[in-house]
């Protein structure tokens, strides 16, 4: 990894899980991405973490039985995990491997990243920091065996939210996505980022890969810069909530929520 993108990751370690992971709308955003992943699940299961930040998802496969690999490339965020692992008691389950997204071309997949894997979980925008998705779909062709499922959840390129919220305030935030490159201030360094539409997650990872399911997340409730605004709103939050459950089979309209889920499969 950079090291201004460990550099960045790292110091954002500590606001993680308060400023979005434990926020309301983030538990329910994960949820909602859980329920999606959860009919891949069996126990003993090996799985692996692609950007795992702080571990929510690595603990929650441990939980379900797996043997889990948290990857991500700031090492601060890997203690974070390896840390709340041991509180929780699954310390035994959860790996922590230190995996650069954007030098997995020169890496041998399999000895680098471990495996074979049944499953893989990528969430919150893990692969916007990748910018190119063409070398992480090697890598996971190789990492994850045959019939093993892969859940990807990224920034989309058009986020209705941030296009109304920001465009109604005359911002140029609002359109900063639809080139589908960036940046963004993480910990008080400046990142590039890439946004990724279901369709370019597709293209990246057929014909090896191929797609599910494919879900918005995010479409009614905002994107988590606005999420501590809205939490100080709990009825229009409540509302919110119950229209995101909804929209979950809206494959459709994926193309307009903050991140977009892709379930694919290994053929
Ligand atoms: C927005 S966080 C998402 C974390 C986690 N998946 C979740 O759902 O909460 C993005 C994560 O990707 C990691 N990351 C960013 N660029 C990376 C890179 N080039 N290689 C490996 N990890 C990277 C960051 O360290 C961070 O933990």
């Amino acid at each position: 990894m950079a090291d201004s993108l460990a550099t960045a990751f790292d110091a954002f370690t500590e606001d993680y899980d308060a400023g979005f992971a434990h926020s309301i709308p983030g538990r329910w955003l994960r949820h909602a991405v859980w329920r999606q992943v959860a009919p891949h699940l069996r126990p003993g299961m090996r799985a692996l973490d692609l950007g795992c930040g702080t571990g929510e998802d690595a603990l929650w496969l441990a939980h379900a039985g797996a043997r889990v690999t948290a990857a991500d490339g700031s090492p601060a965020m890997l203690t974070a995990t390896a840390a709340k692992a041991a509180r929780q008691g699954v310390g035994d389950r959860v790996a922590t491997r230190r995996v650069d997204l954007n030098a997995l071309a020169d890496l041998n997949a399999l000895a680098d990243l471990g495996g074979p894997y049944d499953v893989v979980v990528s969430n919150f925008g893990a692969l916007n920091c990748a910018m190119d998705l063409a070398p992480v779909a090697d890598a996971l062709r190789v990492a994850v065996a045959p019939g093993g499922v892969a859940a990807l959840v990224v920034m989309g390129r058009f986020c209705a939210w941030e296009t109304l919220w920001y465009g109604a305030r005359l911002r140029r935030t609002a359109a900063r996505r639809w080139s589908g490159r960036s940046t963004a201030a993480i910990g008080g360094t400046t990142i590039p980022i890439r946004y990724w539409t279901p369709g370019d997650v597709a293209r990246a990872f057929a014909p090896a890969f191929q797609p599910l399911s494919i879900h918005p997340v995010g479409l009614f409730l905002p994107p988590s810069d606005l999420f501590a605004g809205l939490e100080r709103r709990p009825g229009a939050l409540s509302r919110l909530m119950r229209w995101e459950m909804r929209a979950a089979g809206w494959r459709a309209l994926s193309t307009l929520a903050d991140h977009h889920l892709t379930l694919l499969r290994h053929v």
